[in-house]
């Protein structure tokens, strides 16, 4: 499972949930043996991971020679469509073949180039010490590509790291839930996913569906299990000063099928309200760089997001994403620093703990 960097031990937790032994966890990744119910399982059902990975061969290789004979000995066949054109993804790290563009090139002659218009199928190459290790994606598109999200506002959040931030804030789906810089409403839409019970990847096709391994009765075994959502679907409520953003966070809910199980207001964080059945939680990704307004700067936004939490919504947690830890300090004081994660090479802190309220602040 590849994931981005930070969200591993939630995946691990995601997996072993799947009925996973053990599991190893890397950079930006979980290893673990699955069966194919589960590896379908898995891309249906997990919410931090970004594809699954099959690991098809392992060997070591020091020539192009050594390289075009251990090809040879592969059986593609399970793994490639008719037609299927490859794609690569190769990376090489102190090993004798380091070209990464001439290995793809004795790939692409053991594996042939596919139809045009057939489906693409990536290959992901691993060399390290000259041991190669061979995957190719069950997935397809990105599993945070769910299939709801067409409409954005600025920067969007992707949907495994909203799901991650639910889930590393202890936010469990009979609890109430605001996101008061929602966007295009990612961590709201994430959790009424999570109450309605519904599996992130129930909408959309994926790459194993086209293998000729492929199981048909094991994966209408896997998507014949029932929704499961909660009794009572607590207040998840999202909103934003941006009209644009709440526009396109209403029409990702619709087609998430998720419409009816969150509110969504235009409204400044200084109108925030606390809405019944709480304490809840407030989670949120306020703006990460530049002059937000002509008046404030970040330093009071993030000042005066932990003022109005702390003051309105008293006894609830929060967990705020940043990508700079200083700023995401002057929230409150004595927050943890839960995740660190790598979003495409911007590093970004999760911090999370409870609001207390107004009156303990210094
Ligand atoms: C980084 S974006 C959130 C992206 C969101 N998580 C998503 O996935 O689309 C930050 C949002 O904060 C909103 N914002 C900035 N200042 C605000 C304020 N004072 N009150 C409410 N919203 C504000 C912006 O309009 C923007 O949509």
């Amino acid at each position: 499972m590849v994931c981005p960097p930070g969200l591993e031990d939630l995946v691990a937790a995601e997996i072993a949930g799947l009925g996973a032994r053990r599991t190893r966890v890397h950079k930006g990744a979980v290893a673990t043996d699955l069966t194919s119910r589960q590896l379908y399982a898995a891309n249906r059902s997990l919410r931090c991971a970004t594809r699954v990975l099959v690991r098809v061969a392992g060997f070591t290789a020091r020539s192009f020679s050594d390289l075009e004979r251990r090809l040879g000995e592969v059986d593609w066949a399970p793994w490639l469509a008719d037609g299927a054109r490859p794609a690569y993804r190769v990376t090489s790290r102190g090993s004798q073949l380091v070209h990464t563009r001439a290995i793809e090139e004795r790939f692409a002659a053991a594996l042939g180039a596919g139809h045009p218009e057939g489906p693409e199928q990536l290959v992901v190459v691993r060399v390290s010490r000259d041991r190669f290790t061979v995957s190719v994606d069950s997935s397809g598109a990105p599993l945070h590509m769910r299939g709801w999200r067409q409409a954005t506002a600025k920067a969007p959040l992707r949907e495994s790291v909203a799901a991650g931030m639910l889930l590393a804030a202890g936010w469990g789906p009979t609890t109430p839930l605001i996101d008061p810089m929602c966007g295009s409403g990612t961590i709201a839409i994430e959790a009424a996913l999570l109450a309605a019970g519904r599996d992130p990847g129930a909408d959309r096709p994926f790459a194993f569906q086209q293998w000729p391994s492929f199981e048909p009765g094991t994966w209408a075994s896997v998507t014949a299990t029932q929704e499961n959502p909660v009794a009572t679907c607590p207040a998840i409520i999202g909103s934003d000063r941006d009209a644009g953003a709440i526009g396109a966070a209403r029409s990702n809910a619709e087609r998430a099928g998720v419409a009816d199980l969150v509110e969504f207001r235009q409204a400044p964080i200084s109108d925030l309200e606390a809405p019944d059945g709480g304490p809840g939680y407030l989670i949120t990704n306020p703006p990460w760089g530049g002059r937000i307004s002509p008046g404030g700067d970040l330093r009071n936004l993030y000042a005066t997001l932990g003022n109005v939490a702390a003051e309105r919504l008293p006894g609830w947690g929060i967990g705020v994403l940043a990508a700079d830890r200083d700023l995401a300090r002057q929230v409150r004081p004595g927050l943890t620093e839960t995740l660190h994660l790598d979003l495409g090479g911007q590093r970004a802190v999760y911090l999370t703990g409870p609001l207390g309220s107004a009156n303990e602040m210094s």
